[in-house]
């Protein structure tokens, strides 16, 4: 079934990892579907649709939510940041961007195996550190369980998230969350 037949269009805006989106779409249209389709940003996963994974968790005015429990056009002028956002910051891998601590958490401690869950669940964390700078281990285990992961790689998550938390810790100059003015500018310029 075509889920973009049977509804009104709404003319919808919205600032994605510092640029601005638009598109008209159905009044219906789920965020995670806005921002895979319209913006093609296809790091946001789709697990169940249903509110249950959290693979399509991405930060909407800087808390983090279920990108298939939000409607676009809830989010029409409001600011989201993708995955693919994170790693905007500074120059180096990923297309330009330096990958955020958390990112760097998770690919050094192997906080990932297929990788499906690891947007959602890199952003929820980034949410998470944000609202609690150093949290035990108990805390993140808590503060994840709306993110699942069907490989079952919590252990290497959990340590992921605590050691992006010493990280950040460590760096105070570097923030827990995404920095809305230098999203706002882009790439920064690499140096020669
Ligand atoms: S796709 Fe949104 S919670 Fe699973
Ligand atoms: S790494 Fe595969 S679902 Fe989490």
């Amino acid at each position: 079934m075509d889920r973009d037949q049977g509804g009104s269009l709404v003319n919808v805006t919205m600032t994605v990892n510092g640029a601005e989106v638009a598109a008209d779409v159905e009044d219906r249209t789920l965020l995670v579907h806005f921002l895979r389709e319209a913006a093609g940003l296809t790091a946001t996963n789709v697990g169940c649709d249903t509110t249950s994974c959290g693979a399509c968790t991405v930060l909407l005015d800087g808390e983090s939510v279920k990108s298939c429990t939000v409607l676009a056009a809830q989010a029409d002028g409001h600011d989201v940041v993708t995955a693919e956002g994170l790693a905007m910051r500074g120059a180096g891998e990923a297309g330009g961007g330096e990958l955020h601590p958390v990112q760097r958490a998770f690919r050094r401690e192997h906080g990932l195996q297929c990788g499906f869950c690891t947007p959602g669940m890199v952003l929820a964390s980034v949410s998470l550190l944000q609202e609690n700078p150093q949290p035990t281990e108990a805390q993140v285990r808590m503060g994840l369980e709306g993110n699942l992961c069907r490989c079952t790689g919590y252990h290497n998550i959990v340590r992921a998230v605590l050691a992006a938390a010493a990280e950040l810790a460590a760096e105070p100059g570097e923030p827990g969350e995404p920095d809305a003015a230098a999203l706002a500018a882009g790439p920064a310029e690499v140096a020669p």
